[in-house]
């Protein structure tokens, strides 16, 4: 398919049902959703099979190349986004029936813990919320099946990222949902919206975007600088720092996320002091402004057996110039791409292009 010069990868079609299959509608801080296929157009005639998506998130770069017929490997530092990674990359054929949707949402003879009800009163979701929270991740915890496991806890994330102010966990801000007042932001309905109604609409997404590329993929959790580096082609998406140096830090976005992925032992992962429980902060390169222009050279001395692909924004910190020069180092041939006029979902903006560095 041709749309305006650019080729569309027709979309892969579910074994199962007939239908076309559609990488689920996200909410993720720097998700590529939106330009994944210029992304796509400048890369597709670059000569590669295996790919790394180092810095993953949502997985939408890493569902793209799937689509393509490669062979992929996603990769992120957290653990929740391993778990979307893994339902959605490395999982080539299960979906959740509507019986174990069900099955999810139900009471079951199983001991639940009480730890979001009894800590997380009055932060992010109300008590009847946090009991329910507890119940679900109880009874995804109990399914063996690692792609019913995976998908059932995508549903779950998604539905609880829904229900927050600003898609974040970034602040103690039930009230912001509650209060009775008229409001120019947010989406009121979403909020108020039941968790099963949204477990089970994030579930059928989940389940419309599973399809069989052919290829062996795989979704992993860890540093980047961990990665094996014996692939054709690198895609990095790193946090992002601004020129005032302040940069994303996912954890802190997400902790709630992660903590329900690692949810028996959250409690050790707490930062007790914080209003709102975020994670204990680990020391990241990422982000430490100070540490970024050396941690840019050692990501690129590490995959410098592959093809470069980074994304970029260009009123980020180190400036492109600094990192085409970094890239060029290992790298003979360096081509910087820019996407003009993308405007950020997050942020007023406008000024910042999208940038894409290639070295070969
Ligand atoms: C800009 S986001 C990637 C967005 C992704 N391309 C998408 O389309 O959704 C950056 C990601 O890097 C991950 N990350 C941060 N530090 C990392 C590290 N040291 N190694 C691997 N991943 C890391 C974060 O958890 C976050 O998901």
């Amino acid at each position: 398919v041709s749309l305006g010069g650019v080729d569309v990868f027709a979309p892969a079609h579910s074994a199962a049902n007939g239908e076309t299959t559609r990488f689920p509608q996200t909410r993720y801080q720097g998700s590529k959703a939106k330009i994944v296929e210029w992304i796509w157009e400048k890369v597709r005639n670059l000569s590669f099979d295996t790919c790394l998506d180092a810095f993953g998130g949502t997985g939408a770069v890493s569902y793209r190349l799937k689509q393509a017929r490669k062979v992929v490997t996603y990769n992120d530092l957290l653990q929740f986004n391993g778990l979307l990674g893994r339902a959605i990359i490395e999982n080539s054929s299960t979906r959740l029936s509507p019986e174990r949707i069900e099955w999810c949402l139900e009471r079951r003879d199983i001991e639940y813990r009480r730890f979001v009800e009894d800590y997380f009163s009055d932060i992010y979701f109300t008590d009847n919320e946090n009991a329910w929270i507890d119940q679900t991740i109880g009874n995804i915890q109990a399914i063996d099946n690692r792609y019913e496991h995976a998908l059932a806890f995508f549903a779950l994330s998604q539905a609880c990222l829904t229900k927050r102010p600003y898609n974040l966990f970034h602040r103690k801000n039930l009230y912001m949902r509650l209060a009775d007042v008229p409001r120019s932001f947010g989406n009121k309905t979403a909020w108020d919206a039941p968790f099963a109604k949204l477990f089970r609409k994030f579930a059928a997404e989940a389940n419309a975007s599973i399809f069989d590329n052919g290829r062996c993929n795989a979704a992993l959790v860890g540093d980047v600088m961990r990665a094996s580096s014996s692939f054709d082609l690198i895609y990095m998406d790193p946090p992002y720092t601004s020129r005032r140096r302040n940069s994303s830090n996912y954890l802190d976005f997400y902790h709630f996320l992660e903590g329900l992925a690692v949810y028996d032992d959250w409690a050790d992962r707490i930062d007790w002091r914080s209003k709102h429980l975020r994670f204990q902060r680990q020391p990241s390169e990422w982000t430490t402004p100070r540490k970024l222009a050396a941690a840019f050279d050692r990501l690129f001395e590490r995959f410098e057996s592959s093809i470069l692909v980074l994304s970029y924004r260009s009123d980020g910190f180190p400036s492109v110039d600094d990192l085409a020069q970094s890239m060029r180092r290992v790298k003979p041939n360096v081509t910087v791409e820019r996407l003009e006029n993308y405007k950020y979902a997050l942020s007023k903006n406008t000024q910042s292009s999208e940038i894409l560095l290639i070295g070969r």
